[in-house]
């Protein structure tokens, strides 16, 4: 049932303030700031090491995490797409915790790694969609992210809700190595229960982006630009373009612009900046100042301080609102959707099962 939407992927994307916002009451429950996990615990204290995997979409939202752990927790991560993760057959360390991010919770090439993890780390982890899933069943403790059925092949409520539940796993992980005072962690608790109606607000900006989209729907070619954890996102966003609208998109770290792909950019080249006005942004902005001496068109999405800073030259705006800086990446998720998703509207492509793909890539 659509309810009411055009599509499953537009009903979906509109669901993440909801769905999200349980998510964070069921593992920031209400009248605490302590991050609670289901059914047994993990102590970070007792691990040296994260190692991550996963595929497509769920593998951003582990690059993203990797950003958080890092920065929170003062974990050391590492990241990896399961196909490749499986074959190198990496050495694991002792006090390595795996952890294996999959919406479906049966995609062949992530259960393959888990597998190989299986006697090697001291625990594995997952967090899923789907709490009967063999990656579930085959896990010391599997989080749910709370995201209900996802019917659209292009994933996104599910995107949103596994980097819900990874930021509270860093905040966990950094409470628990020391490195997040409690009034510091109140903050994040704070911010995070704010985090749907900043959400809403993104939504709210839906006919810009409508509008944006029609633009960039006679695109042949689309690049993405963030920085941080902009970066990561950046990635998701040139997948969502390409999966349903088929416009060739890629996505680079900002400062690796002038290593290569600065190139390509002249008239015709769309180039989607993801910055919010945080402590990288002028470094973001310089980037894209290069992008529109080459004649690049711009289209900034930030907020209102990022825009009124640098709004000038640019081809096309979308504003978000302020949030907490850790939030960013669920924030500018929704922008990044409904871009790909009215693209893919105007162009009258198959927004809700696009051409070769498959939901849950059960072989490898
Ligand atoms: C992209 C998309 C895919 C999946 C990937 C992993 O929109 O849906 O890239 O993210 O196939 O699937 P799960 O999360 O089920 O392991």
């Amino acid at each position: 049932d659509k309810g009411g939407y055009k599509h499953f992927m537009a009903k979906e994307i509109a669901e993440q303030p909801t769905v999200i916002a349980e998510a964070i009451s069921s593992y920031l429950p209400a009248g605490s700031d302590s991050v609670q996990l289901p059914g047994e615990t993990i102590d970070f204290a007792s691990i040296d090491r994260l190692t991550m995997v996963a595929c497509g979409t769920a593998y951003y939202a582990c690059l993203t995490a990797k950003y958080w752990f890092e920065q929170l927790a003062r974990l050391p991560v590492e990241v990896d797409v399961a196909s490749e993760f499986r074959y190198r057959e990496p050495p694991i360390p002792a006090r390595t915790l795996a952890l294996f991010v999959s919406q479906s919770g049966e995609t062949a090439d992530t259960l393959a790694a888990l597998r190989y993890c299986r006697d090697k780390a001291d625990k594995i982890l997952s967090v899923v969609n789907v709490p009967e899933s063999s990656i579930a069943r085959e896990s010391d403790l599997a989080l749910p992210i709370h995201a209900g059925v996802e019917v659209g092949v292009a994933s996104t409520k599910a995107f949103t809700c596994q980097l819900s539940v990874l930021l509270m796993l860093a905040l966990k992980a950094a409470c628990d190595r020391g490195m997040l005072s409690p009034t510091a962690m109140a903050d994040h608790a704070a911010a995070l229960r704010g985090l749907p109606s900043a959400l809403n607000a993104a939504l709210d900006q839906n006919d810009t982006v409508r509008a944006a989209a029609q633009k960039l729907s006679e695109a042949r070619d689309v690049l993405f630009l963030g920085r941080g954890l902009m970066y990561p996102l950046a990635l998701e966003g040139a997948l969502k373009l390409k999966e349903i609208s088929y416009i060739h998109a890629e996505a680079y770290a900002s400062g690796e612009l002038k290593h290569g792909p600065i190139a390509l950019i002249d008239q015709q080249m769309p180039v989607v900046v993801l910055a919010p006005r945080d402590a990288l942004f002028d470094k973001t902005v310089s980037n894209m100042q290069e992008v529109m001496a080459r004649k690049g068109k711009v289209m900034l999405i930030s907020d209102a301080d990022g825009l009124s800073e640098a709004r000038d030259g640019v081809w096309s705006t979308i504003q978000m609102p302020h949030v907490h800086p850790s939030l960013t990446p669920i924030l500018y998720a929704i922008p990044a959707q409904l871009l790909a998703y009215h693209t893919a509207v105007a162009k009258g492509t198959d927004v809700d099962q696009p051409r070769n793909l498959a939901k849950s890539v059960t072989v490898e």
